[in-house]
């Protein structure tokens, strides 16, 4: 099978290379990739928003199946227009994405489907936002989020009035997410662990992949402003066996269902990011794609072939596929740029990504690299995910900061307790 992998991030060079074991395939193409999915993969350089581009370079080399990794695409409808095209393509029609291209939607979506989230409340302009929260309609701490794609950054926790106002004035007057500004979701701060989990959909099936915990903020004990995401873990002690049972029958059932009930059937990559409260889990957002960095450490547990499960989905047909997963847990500590989540310097040279990939369970995953004659250079915020596979988490964060230690470039940053807070879980 010829498969393209669609995008460049860290998530993208796991798929390729999880896809790249498969003795399905013949050939394996990633757009744009990175220096990463150079190694493994034929680079076309082709934007993950150039939808035309795409489907022209599906058509012309006979793609048998095409993989997106960004939400951007999928929002815009690229599985809609392959699928016209008669090109296999795995992902969410535009109807279905809405479930992550607007909030509101998704807050909607649940409130008709029963299925548990924080209150909200959505507001169409500054004017309307201001009034509600000078009026005492909500409670400090509150969240704010913009409506639309804003990569993970577009959300504030404001610990009081003077706070929320300033953030309506950012996301809705300054407009500092764009378009994604021009409605704005108030809601109910929720209390408790952040749990992501994934499940691989066919419309009307859905099965679970293993859960895993992301690390939102820059710094080190979740403090300062969100990011795509620092790091990331998995291991099976996440979830207690009834936390599962419960995330299944109260989530992501009744979202398939739902979905399907009102027209969208919803085939694809499914991510539901959940505050586990005191009453039970409850849904923060839902993706329409693989969590980045978690599919970094979701990924290397899978012991089928995933190739098999992704095209089954493909295929709008995952009845009997089954799928085997490892019972390791797996680290990723995200290297950045300095400067990452605001402006950072680009182009500087990555030492020692050989000697950090030396163990046979160390895996470097590239996110912002770009190759410069025989030489790796930085190319984006989020640079590498260092990532280790081990029988204990203990083990596996271990072998992951001394990936780490063997790396450099200048300005590098990572957060240095990524993990820590599974070693809890892990010993209960
Ligand atoms: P989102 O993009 O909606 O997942 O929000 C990004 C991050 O903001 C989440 O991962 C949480 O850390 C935090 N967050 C979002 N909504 C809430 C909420 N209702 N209560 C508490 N924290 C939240
Ligand atoms: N790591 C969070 C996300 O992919 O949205």
């Amino acid at each position: 099978m010829k498969v393209l992998v669609v995008g460049s991030g860290g998530r993208e060079h796991t798929l390729a290379w999880q896809v790249k074991k498969s003795r399905e395939l013949s050939k394996l193409y990633c757009a744009p990739g990175n220096a990463g999915t150079a190694q493994l993969a034929t680079n076309v350089p082709i934007s993950a928003d150039d939808l035309d581009g795409l489907l022209a370079f599906a058509l012309s080399e006979q793609i048998d199946l095409t993989v997106v990794g960004p939400e951007a695409p999928l929002v815009a409808g690229i599985v809609d227009r392959f699928r016209e095209a008669g090109q296999p393509v795995v992902g969410p029609t535009a109807a279905a994405a809405l479930l992550e291209g607007s909030k509101a939607f998704a807050k909607d979506f649940m409130k008709r489907h029963g299925i548990p989230t924080a209150d909200y409340q959505a507001f169409d302009s500054p004017e309307e936002a201001e009034a509600a929260l000078k009026n005492g309609r909500f409670q400090f701490p509150l969240v704010l989020k913009a409506d639309g794609l804003a990569a993970g950054k577009g959300v504030f926790v404001c610990p009081d009035l003077e706070e929320s106002l300033k953030a309506v004035t950012l996301v809705m007057r300054e407009r500092k997410f764009g378009a994604s500004g021009s409605q704005l979701v108030a809601e109910e701060f929720l209390e408790g662990e952040e749990t992501s989990f994934m499940v691989f959909s066919d419309g009307s099936l859905a099965l679970p992949m293993v859960p895993s915990q992301d690390h939102k903020a820059i710094y080190e004990g979740d403090q300062g402003p969100n990011t795509g995401g620092m790091g990331a873990y998995s291991m099976d002690a996440i979830l207690a066996p009834q936390d599962r049972q419960q995330i299944l029958e109260q989530i992501i059932d009744p979202t398939i269902r739902g979905m399907s009930e009102e027209g969208r059937p919803y085939c694809g990559i499914l991510y539901a990011g959940l505050m586990m409260t005191s009453q039970g889990p409850k849904v923060l957002e839902f993706n329409v794609r693989l969590g980045d960095p978690e599919t970094q450490v979701v990924l290397p547990r899978i012991k089928s072939d995933l190739l098999t499960v992704l095209q089954a989905m493909a295929m709008d047909n995952l009845k009997g596929v089954e799928i085997e997963w490892s019972e390791d847990a797996v680290v990723c500590v995200v290297v950045a740029s300095e400067g990452y989540p605001n402006s950072y310097e680009q182009g500087k040279e990555i030492s020692g990504l050989d000697m950090a990939a030396e163990d046979q369970n160390t895996f470097v995953f590239h996110a912002g690299t770009d190759s410069k004659g025989d030489k790796t250079v930085t190319s984006g915020g989020r640079v590498l995910g260092v990532t280790s596979q081990a029988p204990s988490l203990q083990k596996a964060i271990v072998k992951a900061y001394e990936g780490v230690n063997k790396i450099h470039f200048e300005g590098m940053y990572c957060r240095r307790d990524i993990a820590a807070k599974g070693l809890r879980k892990e010993s209960r």
